[in-house]
């Protein structure tokens, strides 16, 4: 059986106004009336013969009802829902989920996934999966890859190995670098030898247990303490809040997947190609890519009104919003506030969420 785990601590301010702190991005319905939380609640159900159990969700403390309420609402209730009392990133997120799984006594294949991202072509990914499961099962630690397009410096870089024997695309995981600097990206990209990291995982959660335990037994004991301390409330696990606030921070791919190699006792990583129109919808720029466009290229919600328009995104969150006469623009509007940006540019909001957060 496959155990999924959304991790959904982010929240991501590149998507401002619309993702706010008390309400980030995988709670919003992007890209359909779903929310990205909701979509990837039902990602892995249908991989062929794999039987998918009840997703454990790891979140901050604050959103817990509005998670709650959201799975309830498509059918895909979770009985475990952990709490962190505080963000210490996603290598203590992590092991909370796998110590979680584990308690049951069984030893569950993980499938970690990101809450905030969208895969288009859902018969692609589940056929990854299916690959991935097999490899996990086996006792490998397993990434997806993704073919890269641009020298993004944002995410973890691949370098792929060896085919693995027996497998259909399963390659070896040769290196891992996370979040490399812009000029090695570039060196990277073009060497053609690496794939990003799509921060999807799937392992068995004895072998995350035992890799954490041997590259940062503190993050792995003070886990260990915080849910053996933790309180059951209803669906909710909530880790103890001291216990927890002690935890270092650090993520997975620091944390664990770029020290890999130095340990071969731990086992192999590998890494299964995903080529499922994967993105991690970043900016506003990567909404409007991965979106269902009208003829002129426009991607809309909500009550809009649009003349010689194109290839912009266009999102009334409460009036009338109407564009005359533009192109590759982002307009955004909400209650309280309006963003209005040259597509080429949506990385650069986060600037202004920066400057909120400074001037109050
Ligand atoms: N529960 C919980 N707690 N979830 C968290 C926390 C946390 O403290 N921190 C992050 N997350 C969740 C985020 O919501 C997101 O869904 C996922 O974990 C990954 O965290 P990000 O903060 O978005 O990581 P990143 O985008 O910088 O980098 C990761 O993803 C890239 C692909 O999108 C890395 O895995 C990169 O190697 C990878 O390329
Ligand atoms: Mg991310």
């Amino acid at each position: 059986s496959l155990q999924p785990v959304i991790l959904s601590g982010g929240s991501g301010t590149r998507l401002w106004p619309a993702s706010r702190e008390h309400y980030p991005k995988q709670l919003l319905p992007l890209t359909s009336q779903d929310t990205l939380l909701q979509i990837t609640a039902t990602r892995a159900d249908g991989i062929a013969g794999v039987d998918i159990a009840e997703p454990i969700v790891v979140t901050n403390e604050d959103h817990r009802f509005i998670i709650a309420e959201q799975l309830r609402q498509i059918g895909k209730p979770s009985r475990r829902i952990v709490l962190e009392p505080v963000g210490r990133n996603t290598a203590p997120a992590m092991q909370l989920a796998a110590l979680v799984a584990a308690q049951e006594g069984a030893d569950p294949v993980l499938l970690v996934m990101p809450a905030d991202h969208v895969v288009a072509d859902a018969p692609a990914f589940r056929k990854a999966m299916l690959e991935g499961h097999a490899q996990a099962q086996a006792g490998e630690l397993v990434t997806f890859g993704i073919v890269p397009d641009r020298a993004e410096t944002g995410y973890g870089y691949i370098r792929v190995g060896a085919p693995v024997a027996g497998a259909d695309s399963a390659r070896q995981l040769a290196a891992f670098v996370e979040k490399p600097n812009a000029q090695r990206a570039a060196e990277y990209v073009s060497s053609g030898e690496y794939l990003w990291n799509s921060g999807i995982f799937m392992m068995k959660a004895s072998i995350w247990l035992k890799a954490l335990a041997s590259l940062r037994p503190d993050i792995a004991a003070a886990c260990e303490q915080a849910v053996t301390a933790a309180q059951r409330d209803m669906d909710f696990i909530r880790v103890d809040k001291a216990l927890f606030t002690a935890c270092p921070s650090d993520s997975i791919d620091y944390a664990v997947m770029e020290k890999l190699g130095a340990h071969p006792e731990l086992g192999a990583a590998i890494v299964v190609p995903l080529d499922a129109g994967w993105s991690d919808v970043g900016a506003w720029d990567a909404l409007w890519q991965v979106s269902d466009k009208d003829a002129e290229g426009n991607v809309t919600r909500g009550e809009v009104m649009l003349h010689d328009t194109q290839d912009s995104l266009i999102f009334a969150g409460s009036r009338l919003v109407a564009t005359v006469g533009i192109k590759d623009v982002i307009v955004v509007e909400t209650p309280d506030a309006v963003m209005v940006a040259d597509k080429a540019h949506a990385q650069d909001v986060k600037a202004i969420v920066t400057r909120i957060k400074s001037e109050g």
